[in-house]
């Protein structure tokens, strides 16, 4: 009789288990470096809490995709082409931001790299002092996972949700700091 007893408590433990992960905001999504799998005022995240972008049905976008679309092209663009596609001199960045881990992708941004030698003048400029680019990183890198992906197509993105309080917060102050 002492082998029934535990069944209950076992099965009670397991539907709530069930019931823990219901609350998620997306338990069915794939664990993978590009779906969204929770969101938290206006920004978007993986299962390994990484940034990344969401685009509604109707082609509505988050808003960090939204800004990252105007900083890349205000800041990086020159180098590495419109909407993230590459150039003659700089690699395409929208491939950079799905294959490149996001701290990978980010220690390359702030510090620069250079392949200077005979052969080749390659420099990626540090931005570590350029509160315009640090201020606005996970922006531009969300909007480049979401050209990498294939999910947004080229040009301004068309409809966009609204900048959260947290967002404009966020920036203020880092923008303030500099
Ligand atoms: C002055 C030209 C120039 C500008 C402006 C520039 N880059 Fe670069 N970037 C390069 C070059 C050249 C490389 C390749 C460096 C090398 O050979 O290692 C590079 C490499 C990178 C890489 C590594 C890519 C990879 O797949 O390994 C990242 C990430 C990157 N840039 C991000 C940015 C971002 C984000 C901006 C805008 C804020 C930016 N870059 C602006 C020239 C530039």
């Amino acid at each position: 009789m002492t082998r029934i007893r535990p069944a209950i408590p076992l099965i009670l433990s397991v539907s709530m288990l069930f019931a823990g992960t219901a609350g998620a905001e997306d338990a069915s999504a794939p664990k993978d470096n590009i779906t969204a799998v929770r969101s938290e005022n206006g920004r978007y995240y993986t299962a390994d809490d990484v940034p990344t972008f969401n685009i509604a049905k109707d082609g509505t976008v988050d808003w960090m995709t939204y800004s990252g679309f105007r900083r890349y092209h205000s800041e990086c663009h020159v180098c590495h082409g419109p909407e993230g596609e590459g150039s003659s001199y700089a690699p395409a960045l929208k491939n950079s931001a799905i294959n490149l881990d996001y701290y990978a992708f980010l220690e390359v941004v702030t510090n620069g790299r250079k392949k200077v030698n005979t052969a080749e003048h390659s420099v990626m400029p540090a931005f570590g002092e350029n509160a315009n680019v640090m201020c606005y990183l996970d922006d531009i890198y969300t909007y480049l996972k979401a050209r990498g992906s294939g999910t947004l197509p080229r040009g301004r993105p068309a409809k966009k949700e609204a900048k959260s309080d947290a967002i404009r917060e966020a920036e203020k102050s880092c923008l303030g700091s500099n």
